[in-house]
């Protein structure tokens, strides 16, 4: 990881976005408009509460979702985390270093506010996500 590393959100891959959301909802949080990413093919929502973590609900629109592997593994399941970085690239060659494999190369996610987003992997961490600044999220 990067000291500067500074936490943003857990994704949690879910098979009914809104059954899902509406049980968060009873537990104070706030949730989004559902977003359509194209590139992950997934829904997503997120849900937010005064000082608590912010969760991201991400569920398949078809077969080729990449979260349809972690729903047959594990069901539904928290399975990345995401930090946020001033410069996306110099995060990624960095982690790089430290033995992080690219799983998505930097592209702009329709989830935030026209911040770049990637995933990487360690066998040692799991997958996590970076966001570059300002990772303003839609709401
Ligand atoms: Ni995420």
């Amino acid at each position: 990881m990067l000291a500067d590393f500074q936490f943003h959100h857990i994704g949690i891959a879910v098979k009914d976005i809104k059954a899902t959301s509406a049980i968060y909802e009873g537990g104070g949080y706030k949730p989004s408009t559902i977003i359509y990413d194209p590139i992950q093919n997934v829904d997503i929502c997120w849900l937010t509460k005064d000082d608590s973590p912010t969760l991201e609900l991400l569920a398949p629109v078809n077969e080729n979702s990449p979260v349809n592997k972690i729903l047959e593994k594990n069901g539904v399941s928290p399975y990345h985390t995401c930090y946020v970085v001033k410069d996306i690239q110099e995060a990624i060659s960095e982690l790089r270093k430290q033995k992080y494999v690219m799983i998505s190369k930097p592209a702009e996610a329709v989830a935030f506010k026209g911040s770049k987003v990637a995933f990487l992997f360690n066998k040692n961490v799991g997958l996590i996500e970076l966001v570059e600044t300002p990772a303003e999220i839609i709401d």
